[in-house]
């Protein structure tokens, strides 16, 4: 009986505590910003992931590229995927890595837009607080990287997400790694909250697409394959909630996967610099659109029904392309 009364002890401090937890969640909210989109009532964005290596491994010809291609498509905005300064992300707000890796290399004048960053695993590696400062801002002012935040645009709806956190091997065994947790610990609630936040948002979206950027995979054929820790907690959000793609890099490749089971696809843009040759796992042909294991970055444009996708390697050529088309309501 004792015993009894103990638990039941135990599972009311057990209800408080999570009460509390929720009270602290229920403050956190994603910040928001907002983007115009062009008078014809689309947007054009790029999208490159996997590349600071001070120009190395065709960073510099990936740039060039994405620059020539930028001044056909004229590009709203470019969207990182992460994995920005290779190898340990940035020593601090001074590491001339910054100028090396970004704002010397991305020269052209279409790629001089506002640049939507998140953090991959390698950033994680340095200091952490340095990309995420607003100095970087001032040295360069198309930077912005933040770890979780939602980007409005009249057209479509953006949720950058920070996955590097879910990643149990990034805490268990994170070999010769120092990883940089500062402002992510304690890590459950971190998560918790983030998850929230990001279902909260999606179902507040009133916007057609929903498109969920983040460094880490869902579906990947590649050499790091499925974030398993992702594909537990991260896709029944995006399931439920009928987000339209999911853009990550991590994988050192430019891939297309798309679902059997719902209109949800995933699009892996990490070809921004060192790419990973020959490295292929088995996939289902009907869900793999493409898997191209060399340099490159993806292109997209969105209008209120159409979203169009392209694929780009480093001489320019398109390697694949895909369309989607909805809610064409004549009223
Ligand atoms: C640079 O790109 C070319 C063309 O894809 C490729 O043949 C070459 O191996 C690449 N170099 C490096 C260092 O990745
Ligand atoms: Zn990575």
């Amino acid at each position: 009986m004792a015993s009894k009364n103990l638990q039941n002890i135990i599972l009311l401090y057990k209800i408080i505590l999570i009460c509390g937890l929720c009270l602290v969640y229920s403050k956190a909210e994603l910040q928001r910003f907002e983007h115009p989109i062009k008078p014809d009532g689309s947007l054009s964005i790029l999208v490159v992931g996997d590349w600071g290596r001070r120009g190395a491994y065709n960073q510099t010809e990936v740039a060039a590229q994405m620059a020539k291609i930028g001044d056909q498509v004229d590009p709203d905005f470019i969207i990182s995927t992460g994995d920005n300064f290779y190898e340990d992300g940035l020593t601090g707000v001074d590491d001339p890595a910054f100028e090396e890796s970004f704002s010397n290399i991305y020269l052209g004048p279409s790629l001089q837009k506002q640049w939507y960053n998140v953090l991959g695993n390698h950033d994680y590696r340095g200091d952490v607080l340095a990309q995420l400062d607003p100095i970087l801002r001032k040295k360069d002012s198309k930077w912005l990287c933040l770890r979780s935040f939602i980007l409005n645009t009249d057209v479509a709806e953006f949720f950058f997400i920070d996955t590097t956190p879910f990643v149990d091997k990034y805490f268990n065994n994170p070999k010769d790694h120092k990883y940089d947790w500062r402002g992510v610990l304690p890590r459950e609630e971190y998560l918790f909250n983030l998850l929230k936040d990001l279902d909260t948002a999606l179902k507040e979206s009133s916007l057609d697409w929903k498109i969920v950027v983040g460094h880490h995979t869902l579906r990947s054929a590649g050499k790091h394959g499925i974030t398993f820790e992702l594909e537990e907690r991260l896709l029944p959000v995006l399931q439920e909630n009928n987000v339209d793609l999911y853009v990550n890099g991590h994988d050192h490749c430019l891939e297309h996967i798309s679902s059997p089971d719902s209109p949800l696809q995933f699009l892996t843009s990490g070809g921004g610099s060192k790419a990973w040759r020959g490295n292929v796992r088995p996939w289902s042909p009907e869900e793999l659109k493409l898997y191209y294991d060399g340099q490159g970055f993806m292109t997209m444009k969105l209008t209120k029904y159409d979203v169009y996708i392209q694929f780009y390697d480093v001489f320019g050529n398109i390697l694949h392309q895909w369309s989607r088309s909805k809610g064409l309501y004549f009223v």
